[in-house]
């Protein structure tokens, strides 16, 4: 099969893969659901396989699909020789269900968490977040997507058939050795963390997609370890966000392109009525100068001003017209979203990230790069240490900058709502729940938070920076909630 469109001489030999679509597992029968963490062996490129991780699968995980208002049992059952937390990130759940590294899995054992799904549709995931190995342990693949729906997103008219017109797309970058087997090393990664030099979409590099010619939801999760990604389209065609971490935004935004840091999610909408391909573009932005005019904008300016090559698509769309399509306009007003008064807001905290050449005694028997402090208000993670005790029910503020560089701040058991980022208002794009945000060092990002469900000291919740490498060198802290 040709492939038409499509930058054929870098990839002269072996036809683009398909998409790989994670099996969907129903989980709103309050069935548990049979989650197996195992050893697999992955093809990212064509007759190589390398060493992987995943969950009842080779690489990467199902997708488990919820429901507002319904019970999701998971059983996870650990057949590695190495301990596994698996986290529910953007989850609105107690600690003592929401899998931080106080809920490690022993090699053998399992995990059953009953989880109450009480809030509003959203694209969530799970992945590893083991002490110390979370970086290593998603770079492999454990990692997967979780699809909460809910009465009032059912009732608009948007597309939501499964790997049809409604699409998991799970970004990550990837390093190959020669022999095609993944290569990581906490140890040699660099103050940014461990960047991968090619992009995998469902772990499958530059696949296609059949699509059928009409709106196309996209739910984009950056699962990178630390890469943040500028997502466009090659042809510079508008795409509407209609989601961010935590649900629905209040109207659908039009972009032509668009920061995802790791850990967030985005649903998208584009249209391919006219027939035409859609060939996604996944840049790294830090091979983008933005001093001018910032990263988002109009891709060709971009591509211009970095005097960068016309990239090659990382997935590409094709619109198949024998495919029923949703060609329903999009509605106008999507979720209502009430932003407390600052009367409402008690308190105030603030979170310093700093990176420093330290002693690295902070990180045991890390040498290199790993010497680097990586601490939150001066201290690195410390198991034994609640840095933080919050109020349930009220809402507070939240003041997050570094010392050096940006970071996406992650917060568990939560969806808040960024007040300000890198000292700016929040664009419309970014007013929607969230649980991730990106802080730099010129300038305080701000959010205001409410914790709804406990977490104890036995089972608290975490704050962090999702650049898994700095996580796990300790830029991350603990706090309960009561
Ligand atoms: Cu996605 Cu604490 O992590
Ligand atoms: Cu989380
Ligand atoms: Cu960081």
């Amino acid at each position: 099969m040709l492939c038409a469109g499509y930058g054929r001489s870098a990839w002269p030999k072996a036809a683009p893969s398909r998409l790989p679509i994670p099996a969907l597992i129903d989980g709103t029968n309050g069935e548990p659901i049979d989650l197996q963490i195992r050893r697999g062996a992955w093809s990212f490129k064509t007759d190589v396989k390398t060493p992987t991780l995943g969950f009842n699968q080779d690489y990467l995980g199902p997708t488990i699909r919820t429901r507002r208002n319904s019970e999701l049992n998971l059983d996870y059952h650990n057949t590695l020789t190495e301990g596994v937390a698996v986290h529910g990130h953007g989850l609105h759940v107690p600690g003592n269900v929401d899998g931080g590294p106080q809920l490690e899995i022993a090699p053998g054992d399992r995990w059953q968490p009953a989880l109450s799904i009480v809030q509003p549709a959203a694209t969530c995931w799970y992945h590893s977040h083991t002490h110390g190995k979370t970086g290593h342990q998603v770079y492999r693949g454990l990692a997967g997507m979780i699809i909460i729906d809910d009465e009032m997103t059912d009732s608009m008219p948007l597309p939501r058939r499964y790997g049809i017109d409604d699409l998991p797309v799970i970004i990550q970058d990837r390093t190959f050795d020669a022999q095609g087997r993944l290569v990581y090393s906490l140890d040699d990664a660099g103050e940014d963390g461990w960047l991968g030099d090619t992009v995998v979409i469902n772990g499958a590099i530059a696949p296609v997609a059949n699509v059928p010619a009409g709106k196309v939801r996209l739910r984009l999760l950056n699962g990178a370890n630390a890469r943040f990604y500028i997502v466009a389209f090659a042809d510079n065609r508008s795409f509407y966000k209609i989601a961010s971490d935590g649900g629905l935004l209040t109207a659908p935004v039009p972009l032509k392109t668009m920061e995802m840091s790791p850990g967030e999610r985005c649903e998208i909408i584009v249209d391919l009525s006219d027939g035409k391909a859609a060939e996604l573009l996944i840049l790294f932005e830090d091979e983008f100068d933005e001093d001018e005019e910032g990263i988002v904008g109009n891709l060709q300016v971009l591509l211009l001003r970095s005097k960068r090559p016309r990239p090659q698509p990382s997935l590409t769309l094709k619109a198949d017209r024998t495919l029923p399509a949703h060609t329903a306009p999009l509605p106008e007003k999507l979720a209502t979203i009430t932003r407390p008064k600052e009367s409402e807001i008690t308190r105030t905290r603030d979170f310093f990230l700093a990176m420093e050449d330290g002693s690295g005694k902070g990180h045991g028997t890390h040498k290199g790069h790993a010497a680097m402090d990586m601490t939150i208000n001066g201290a690195a993670m410390d198991m034994n240490v609640i840095n933080e005790r919050v109020e349930r029910g009220v809402w507070e503020r939240w003041r997050i900058r570094s010392n050096d560089g940006a970071h996406p701040f992650h917060v568990h058991g939560c969806s808040f709502l960024i007040e300000q980022m890198e000292g700016a208002a929040a664009p419309p794009d970014q007013r929607g729940w969230k649980d991730t945000v990106v802080l730099d060092d010129d300038d305080w990002s701000e959010i205001v938070v409410r914790f709804d469900h406990p977490a104890t000291e036995q089972h608290p919740y975490m704050y962090h920076c999702h650049i898994l490498e700095h996580e796990d060198r300790g830029m991350m802290g603990q706090f309960t909630v009561s």
